[in-house]
């Protein structure tokens, strides 16, 4: 009798826990909101960040995405507060996700980096922590991605960060950690938009439960004018324009429910309060997966942002003040 009152308890409990709106189940047990509110921009104007992420909070974004590198988790941490202190939202009904400095290729120098992320964005615990690149972009004298994440390990045992992940890390990379540590990473951030679909790592990540969260959602739908690439995509594409107006929606709205029928979870940025909106009301529709499978075809293989390219990564540092 006991027993089954106990798997009675334990199935309404996974059911309620199921049923959390606009999550996902990592694969530590965390449950993430679905869609994530970008913060980069130039360094030079932090400032527009704080009334940002409170009109995102405002607008019912939960998951802010910000990192060392942005250098503005002040102003993140300011919005947080501002929205606490209104009873707007609790500590608790926020995911804030961070990411660890580019200056760090340490298992020590990971407490460290943390510590001074937690200290400007005034928490005593961020959600997700993610390592920013497994490559060595500021030419330290020690570097090793395979030590970062036993830092990582470190603090998730402090109870510093709810969950760890990682960013920008490629098949080879992720294979390497699994070999050799004891925590699975729960989130790979990378970049994923129809001029880059990145089918492949996709899939090896969800093949062994880590979490995709999709970057640079619009790929090259907007103006990204530190690079010269020109697509042949716009938001009049036809087969964009076709489903959208299937579902009364935007051809931007299709692109990030896209990424969330792919099961990823898409980082819109967008500072212009109508477009924050609007990239978060896409809650109420599904593709098809053959609507899925017409926007894996616009593929054109185009990164935004390719960290492996170093004339690239000089172009965007000028750009954004890093
Ligand atoms: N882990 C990493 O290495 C990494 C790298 C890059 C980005 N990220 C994260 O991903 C987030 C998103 O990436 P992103 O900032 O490069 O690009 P994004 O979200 O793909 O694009 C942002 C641009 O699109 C415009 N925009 C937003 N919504 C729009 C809409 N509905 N229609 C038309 N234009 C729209 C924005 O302008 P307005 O503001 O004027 O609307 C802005 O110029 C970042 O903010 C950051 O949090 C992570």
């Amino acid at each position: 009798m006991l027993r089954i009152l106990l798997n009675l308890l334990v199935i309404v409990s996974v059911t309620t826990a199921d049923a959390l709106p606009n999550t996902k189940l990592l694969n530590d047990g965390n449950r993430i909101p679905i869609v994530a509110y970008g913060t980069f921009g130039k360094t030079n104007e932090v400032a527009i960040i704080k009334p940002a992420v409170i009109k995102a909070i405002e607008a019912g974004y939960r998951h802010i995405d910000t990192a060392a590198v942005y250098k503005n988790e002040e102003q993140v941490g300011e919005a947080i507060a501002d929205v606490i202190s209104r009873g707007i939202v609790k500590r608790e009904d926020l995911w804030i996700t961070t990411k660890l400095g580019l200056d760090v290729g340490t298992r020590e120098g990971v407490l460290t980096s943390l510590q001074t992320s937690l200290n400007k964005l005034k928490l005593d615990y961020v959600d997700l922590y993610l390592i920013h690149t497994s490559l060595n972009l500021l030419d330290l004298p020690e570097h090793d991605y395979l030590n970062v994440w036993k830092g990582m390990e470190d603090i998730k045992k402090m109870n510093l960060a709810r969950s760890i992940g990682i960013s920008n890390f490629n098949s080879s990379e992720i294979n390497r950690i699994l070999a050799n540590s004891e925590i699975v990473p729960s989130v790979n951030e990378i970049e994923v938009n129809p001029n880059y679909v990145d089918l492949g790592l996709v899939a090896y990540c969800q093949s062994l439960n880590i979490t995709v969260m999709s970057y640079a959602p619009f790929g090259f739908l907007v103006p990204r004018p530190y690079l010269n690439y020109t697509t042949s995509l716009n938001f009049e594409n036809p087969v964009l324009k076709r489903i959208a107006q299937k579902y009364g929606k935007t051809s931007s709205q299709v692109m990030l429910r896209y990424l969330m029928d792919r099961d990823t979870i898409p980082i819109p940025r967008s500072t212009n309060e109508e477009r924050m909106k609007l990239n978060f009301d896409i809650l109420d529709f599904n593709l098809t997966e053959n609507e899925i499978y017409q926007i894996n075809e616009l593929n054109e293989d185009a990164k935004v942002y390719d960290f492996y390219d170093e004339s690239f990564f000089t172009a965007l540092a000028d750009y954004y003040g890093l």
